[in-house]
């Protein structure tokens, strides 16, 4: 058995953390030589995104088609392990395309930052105080990011809450932060750090935390679409589909995975583009648990017995900052989609995590989804024999 105390592990070059992993881990040439296999990344380049970077990881890269949504097609990038996932989007984007396509409403780009203040003498006092300063804190907040308040965002509103905890009451500020084409973390952290000291002037309390939620209550993705009757498969696999709903409104151990299927799409558009799955994966569940864990999307039939279906959750995707502007695939990804706005990637996502939903409930109300998945594995077994 080998230690895994290694101490100065990040100043080694990736060659020297590669040997020495080597080393302890016994990986013949074969496995080294996966590893060392940076791809379209150079290892230095790897090496300046996270710490202790000893390879690449590569996943497939693939393209969903036949998507309208609010009257233009896409052709979205996914990035995903999983089989017959892309395939189900594709096929289920038709049916909706043939009733006019998806309808994605228009989104505010505000994520909450979040600064926790504790200790306090007398909470009612405090609360005056800051509400009767709320412009200079604002003001305060503000001019730490002066590009994005040239560009039209910045500090849209504060509000200031009061809870109950088991270390007794706290005052909660919300800096609402119109975040424009980022995701967000960055500027809204920032501005919560630099408010705190004077939140505590106000206050008379201690300030503790200062950061970005992920429950982003203010950037709220909504979507909607009808489905084909015919194209779906009757009006038995519309019922099914109903059947699934009603179920999954009622069960959280079925919404769960009802809410899996969705971020099936989701998420692997969010990779895709560079952005953060977790925060995504986060928000959306807190948001589908805000009234007791809940199922993301709706349906319901139309007179003529089409399946419509809706969906809305919070969706913080960026286009700028981070990795969406150092992943040469997050930018190609984004040529693709053909977008130039936080906005328009969000009303994709949640395109697409509807009609993954609906996808996947078709799937499940009619053959099943691993009858599915069985006749993808034989194509695949006769495609890699033929190699
Ligand atoms: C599998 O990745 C996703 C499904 O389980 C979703 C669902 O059950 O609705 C098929």
């Amino acid at each position: 058995m080998y230690s895994s105390e290694i101490s100065g592990f990040y100043k080694l070059s990736v060659k020297e953390r590669l040997s020495l992993i080597q080393e302890k881990s016994g990986l013949n040439q074969e496995e080294l030589s996966v590893l060392k296999n940076f791809g379209y990344f150079k290892p230095e380049e790897m090496d300046l995104l996270i710490e202790n970077v000893v390879g690449s990881y590569q996943l497939p890269y693939s393209i969903a088609c036949n998507f309208k949504i609010n009257n233009r097609d896409y052709l979205i990038p996914m990035v995903i392990e999983e089989p017959s996932v892309v395939a189900a989007a594709s096929n289920v984007a038709r049916m909706a395309r043939k009733m006019g396509g998806f309808h994605s409403e228009s989104i505010d780009q505000v994520m909450i930052g979040q600064i926790q203040i504790v200790d306090i003498e007398n909470i009612n006092e405090a609360v005056e105080k800051i509400k009767a300063n709320k412009e200079r804190i604002i003001q305060r907040a503000n001019d730490q990011d002066p590009i994005l308040i040239k560009l039209g965002g910045g500090v849209v509103d504060l509000e200031i809450r009061t809870i109950e905890t088991i270390k007794g009451p706290m005052i909660v500020i919300h800096l609402l932060v119109n975040v424009l084409d980022a995701m967000g973390a960055n500027a809204v952290n920032t501005m919560a750090e630099a408010v705190a000291p004077y939140l505590e002037e106000l206050s008379n309390g201690q300030v503790f935390l200062r950061i970005i939620s992920n429950l982003a209550t203010h950037r709220i993705a909504k979507c909607r679409a009808v489905f084909d009757k015919e194209m779906l498969g009757g009006s038995d696999i519309v019922e099914g589909i109903l059947y699934a709903y009603a179920f999954a409104k009622a069960d959280p151990y079925r919404a769960t995975t009802h809410n899996k299927g969705i971020m099936n799409g989701i998420i692997a558009l969010t990779l895709a583009t560079g952005n953060d799955t977790r925060a995504i994966e986060a928000g959306a569940h807190a948001y589908a648990a805000l009234g007791g864990y809940s199922p993301l999307s709706k349906f319901d039939i139309d007179e003529h017995g089409n399946l419509i279906g809706e969906l809305e959750l919070p969706l913080a995707l960026g286009i700028i900052g981070g990795l969406t502007k150092t992943h040469p695939l997050a930018r190609i990804s984004l040529k693709i989609l053909g977008i130039d706005t936080a906005e328009e990637l969000a009303q994709v996502a949640v395109a697409l995590g509807l009609c993954q939903n609906v996808a996947a409930l078709r799937a499940l109300a009619s053959e099943g989804i691993q009858a599915g998945h069985m006749k993808l594995h034989k194509r695949k077994e006769m495609k890699r024999k033929s190699i």
